[in-house]
């Protein structure tokens, strides 16, 4: 039968009185798929199916919320225990402190926790702790980072044209919307990444300012970019010789690089740690965690972080089921992504250099990016926006769907390997994407 997506074109014109870009993010609309996004029903393992009954290998997860693929069992039983015995209470439950406990087994600054739901909210309470501990108003961020959308530092984390960024040595800063309070800006500074020399200059430009440095441990919303070798060690000496919080944000590498995530992977000691998206496995967790001495400024009367869902039961009993599983034999499923994404990565580059085509497969174990590019390397923001042909990107994405593969079609984005995911999904792929590259040549 000839691939159709009828129905999800007459569900998306249905939307266009009511939901705004057909969903409840403006990174899942039209914007991203083309002429409309497709309609998802219902998702089990590694597939997920669409509202004219396709089936898809999902290589996009959620956005990387789902580190055991589509309803696990497990996730699902502990799902409906606590929503038959009370999906939140708003008090202290047991199964909090036994996330909190796992945790800290887990993540190595993780002295104290606190539950929020998303990565934006723990990253909003992370800032406001960094100020209040310190007594100092700016936050240090980098180009090409995201970190929610949040005004404090919703600013040069949305691809631009090379000719808006300015000079390397004193960047633009360039608001990634409107309607921003355009004062919470003034204390942000913006660097490039990947560059300690420019780190340097800033902390020096900005004696006794900067509360806090907050980075990601791998540059996840430019495709995938690592960190160079000793960066984020630099990075972090640099802060601590300066009085300067130094705030990881691993929402999204947080249970997929390591069990301990980049902290872990890279060594690191960070003041503060964010963890959203995987935590959850579909459920809306995230987690603020960090040093006792940082921490405790959050007990009452000290810095103010409420939240009427926080560490609610049935997110609790998700990410109780999560982590046993992930952590399972050893953490034997960090292993397995691990294996399968460089099988998958392996298997994309050798594809690519037989058709003849440009394009670079980067990637940091189940994290990875085809970046339609020249370029042997793309190491930061301006590299990104300068060398990637975003539009070939997404072109070659959507012609994956009649082939049965699903990713996102956003080159800034990237794709994401599960416990889920099996050498047969690997196969399938590759398969799909050498005969999508046939019809399209
Ligand atoms: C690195 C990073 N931090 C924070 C966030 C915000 O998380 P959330 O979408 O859960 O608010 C994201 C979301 O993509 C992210 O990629």
């Amino acid at each position: 039968m000839a691939f159709s997506t009828e129905k999800s074109k007459q569900a998306y014109e249905r939307t266009i009185d009511v939901l705004i870009e057909a969903s409840s993010s403006s990174s899942r609309g039209p914007a991203t798929f083309g002429k409309y996004p497709i309609f998802m029903e219902r998702g089990r393992g590694s597939r997920i199916y669409d509202v004219d009954g396709n089936e898809y290998i999902d290589w996009m997860m959620a956005f990387g919320a789902l580190p055991l693929g589509h309803a696990h069992p497990e996730i699902v039983e502990a799902i409906a225990e606590a929503a038959a015995t009370g999906a939140h209470f708003a008090s202290a439950t047991p199964v909090e402190l036994e996330v909190a406990e796992t945790l800290q087994s887990m993540v190595p600054n993780a002295e104290r926790v606190r539950f929020a739901n998303t990565g934006t909210e723990a990253m909003m309470a992370a800032i406001r702790l960094a100020r209040g501990v310190t007594g100092r108003p700016k936050i240090l961020k980098f180009e090409g980072h995201y970190h929610g959308w949040h005004d404090d530092l919703l600013v040069s984390s949305n691809v631009m044209p090379p000719s808006a960024l300015g000079l390397r040595s004193d960047p633009i800063k360039v608001p990634d919307s409107s309607g921003l309070n355009r004062s919470a800006l003034d204390d942000t500074i913006v660097v490039p990444w990947n560059d300690l020399p420019a780190l340097q200059r800033a902390v020096e430009n900005h004696p006794g300012q900067i509360a806090a440095i907050v980075s990601e441990g791998i540059m996840a919303n430019m495709g995938v970019i690592p960190p160079a070798k000793g960066y984020l060690q630099g990075l972090q000496d640099l802060a601590k010789a300066n009085g300067i919080l130094f705030i990881l944000d691993e929402t999204v590498t947080g249970f997929r690089i390591a069990p301990g995530g980049c902290q872990e992977y890279y060594k690191l000691s960070p003041d503060l740690v964010t963890f959203g998206k995987a935590l959850g496995c579909g459920l809306p967790v995230a987690a603020l965690c960090g040093r006792a001495e940082v921490m405790d400024a959050l007990q009452w009367g000290g810095v103010l972080h409420y939240g009427t869902h926080n560490g609610s039961r049935i997110g609790m009993y998700a990410a109780r089921a999560n982590l046993r599983v992930l952590t399972r034999d050893n953490n034997a499923s960090f292993r397995h992504t691990w294996r399968i994404a460089e099988r998958l990565c392996d298997g994309y580059r050798d594809l690519f250099q037989r058709k003849g085509l440009a394009v670079l497969v980067q990637n940091v174990g189940p994290m990875f990016q085809l970046m339609f590019t020249e370029q042997p390397a793309i190491r930061d923001y301006r590299e990104f926006c300068e060398f990637v042909d975003r539009a070939a990107f997404q072109k070659f994405v959507l012609s994956l769907f009649p082939f049965g593969v699903y990713a996102s079609p956003s080159a800034a984005l990237h794709s994401i390997v599960t416990l889920a995911h099996t050498d047969e999904d690997v196969e399938r792929t590759l398969e799909a994407a050498e005969r999508a590259l046939e019809q399209s040549c």
